[in-house]
């Protein structure tokens, strides 16, 4: 299998400072990561030469420190999760919709794209509270609790919902709908583009939705790719 054939997940598992790069090209190594190198590289219209010269390159670097938590214990990455990423979003999305409100009232009315990226805004918004909520409720404390029994030695604790795995595939699909939700905002802003001429405001809005989507790739990355398969694989572990 070359590079090109495999998946942008396998690859930023594999090495993690290819993360830099395929953020560096706008390409989804999370949600949208379960496809091939080449049919991703199709998808955004980039040279595949170009991005493969690029992810050479990175491999050659300093190791990037996401790698650091394929090691560290479930319980802390959850908290690093908690304390990083979902304090990011809790903070930066209240933000944003401040930022599409006041954009839209003094534009909305030349860019018909303005108000549909404030309802984007709006539903991520939404979407991302409950989901946030459920994993911090729910899911990482019954992780912890896993964890801490398995190394005590003790039984596995019960969750009301069977296997660990079966919160896993729910919190999975919600990061596809926030994935699915973010790559319309990328596209319906023209990959964060403002108009030429666009006042600080609507650029300000831009840069923080940019960088709100790549906060959102390693957060989901952290869990998709990091946290829920060894959770998984723990369980499975136990007696
Ligand atoms: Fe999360
Ligand atoms: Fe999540």
């Amino acid at each position: 299998m070359t590079i090109a054939t495999q998946t942008v997940r396998e690859i930023a598992l594999e090495n993690p400072a290819s993360i830099r790069v395929f953020e560096q090209f706008g390409i989804d190594y999370c949600c949208g990561g379960r496809i091939p190198l080449d049919e991703a590289c199709a998808n955004r219209s980039l040279a595949i030469s170009e991005v493969i010269a690029a992810l050479e390159k990175a491999s050659k670097e300093p190791v990037a420190q996401a790698d650091e938590w394929a090691s560290a214990s479930l319980s802390e990455l959850a908290t690093h999760i908690v304390n990083t990423h979902h304090a990011y979003v809790n903070r930066e999305l209240p933000r944003l919709a401040q930022f599409a409100k006041k954009v839209v009232s003094r534009h909305g009315d030349t860019r018909p794209e303005l108000p549909l990226i404030q309802a984007k805004v709006v539903e991520l918004g939404e979407e991302m509270s409950q989901h946030q909520a459920k994993e911090e409720l729910i899911l990482f404390p019954h992780i912890s609790r896993l964890e801490k029994a398995i190394h005590e030695n003790k039984p596995k604790p019960e969750g009301c919902f069977g296997t660990v795995a079966n919160p896993i595939a729910m919190m999975t699909r919600e990061h596809d709908s926030a994935g699915a939700l973010m790559a319309e905002l990328r596209k319906l802003s023209h990959d964060f583009t403002p108009p030429v001429g666009a006042c600080p405001t609507y650029h300000g809005f831009y840069t923080g939705l940019r960088e709100f989507e790549q906060d959102l790739h390693q957060h989901i990355h952290l869990e998709n790719n990091i946290l829920f398969p060894r959770a998984i694989a723990l369980e499975g572990s136990a007696a």
